[in-house]
């Protein structure tokens, strides 16, 4: 057996804030946006819902997906920076709610690669027959904490979450390779202080580029694939131009990577988990089909994972 994905779910926040809505907020255009980051809209979460809030639904939906009930859970992983509170967890406060008790429950916090970092982990758990079924959530309420006074940064960001139960698939499906890894001194390059973001955009887009690019190749060579056996490619919906690189990289043709930045923007832990689910759902994906995902972030973070979806 492998480690794969057996039901999946997202949620995003019904209100749309589009360029133009910011740019009567800032000194800002849709032209600049669009061009610089491919960013047409973003979701923006109400007062009343937060990360937790965003975590339960999509949780509800992948859980129901993977045909499981909450009982069935022996784990949940909540990828985010956002929590709503340092503790408890977000994992502890939607396993109440969800009615996973007993459960084991923990956050990760790995920023963007947060996701990669969180199904890895799981798939730690179920290769090793610890657990047989791991909640793995990515989400943000990244408008809690963006400066609106920052234009650099106010534009980039959204609020938005996904989900997905993993466990036992038959073998060569699943997780076929990952790589994860940190560099601690790029901290000072994106990071929160106090309440905002902060982020030297220049830096972390040169690290990313080369980061994307280099991580997603070596899990492709590390699963004895080329470049022929990839179906789609999926990035961290950080930026449109950091997102061609990385497909450059891999060489392989615009039509096989996963593009959700102009509707969700930058959702940070939630952007590769939103963009999957959104593919799966649009029935894009289909069983068989070998999937890379890529990602980076603060921390400076990177994880990157080959996957072959169905097995179930
Ligand atoms: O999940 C990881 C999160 N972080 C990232 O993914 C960020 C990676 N970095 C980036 O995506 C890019 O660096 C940005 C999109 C943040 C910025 O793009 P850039 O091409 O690196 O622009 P820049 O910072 O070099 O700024 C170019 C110009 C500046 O004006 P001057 O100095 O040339 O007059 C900025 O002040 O664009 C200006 N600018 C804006 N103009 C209109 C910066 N933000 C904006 C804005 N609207 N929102």
């Amino acid at each position: 057996m492998a480690a794969g994905v057996l039901g999946i779910g997202k949620f995003v926040p019904e209100r749309i804030l589009t360029n133009f809505d910011l740019e009567k907020m800032m000194d800002t255009s849709d032209e600049w946006i669009r061009t610089r980051t491919g960013i047409e809209e973003r979701r923006i979460a109400d007062d009343q819902t937060d990360t937790s809030d965003m975590a339960y639904f999509a949780s509800e939906r992948a859980i129901k997906n993977a045909g499981l009930t909450p009982k069935d859970i022996d784990l949940i992983l909540v990828a985010t920076v956002t929590p709503d509170q340092p503790f408890p967890s977000v994992a502890c406060m939607i396993q109440d709610r969800l009615g996973a008790r007993g459960s084991a429950a923990m956050d990760i916090s790995a920023a963007c690669a947060g996701f990669m970092y969180g199904m890895v982990t799981a798939k730690q758990f179920i290769d090793s027959n610890a657990y047989k079924h791991v909640l793995v959530v990515g989400v943000e309420k990244l408008s809690k904490i963006t400066n609106w006074d920052d234009r650099s940064t106010a534009v980039l960001f959204g609020d938005g979450a996904a989900a997905a139960v993993m466990g036992p698939v038959s073998e060569g499906n699943g997780i076929l390779s990952f790589e994860l890894g940190a560099d601690g001194s790029g901290g000072k390059n994106l990071y929160q202080d106090k309440e905002i973001i902060k982020m030297n955009g220049r830096e972390v887009f040169k690290f990313a580029v080369r980061q994307m690019g280099e991580s997603a190749a070596s899990v492709v060579e590390k699963a004895g694939l080329t470049k022929e056996d990839i179906d789609y490619l999926i990035p961290h919906q950080a930026n449109i131009r950091i997102m061609e690189a990385s497909r450059e990289r891999l060489d392989i043709p615009e039509e096989k990577m996963i593009k959700t930045i102009q509707k969700y923007g930058n959702t940070s832990s939630s952007s590769i988990p939103l963009a999957l689910a959104d593919s799966v759902e649009n029935g894009v994906i289909k069983d068989g089909d070998l999937i890379v995902m890529v990602g980076f972030g603060g921390g400076l973070t990177w994880g990157a994972v080959t996957l072959r979806w169905g097995g179930k």
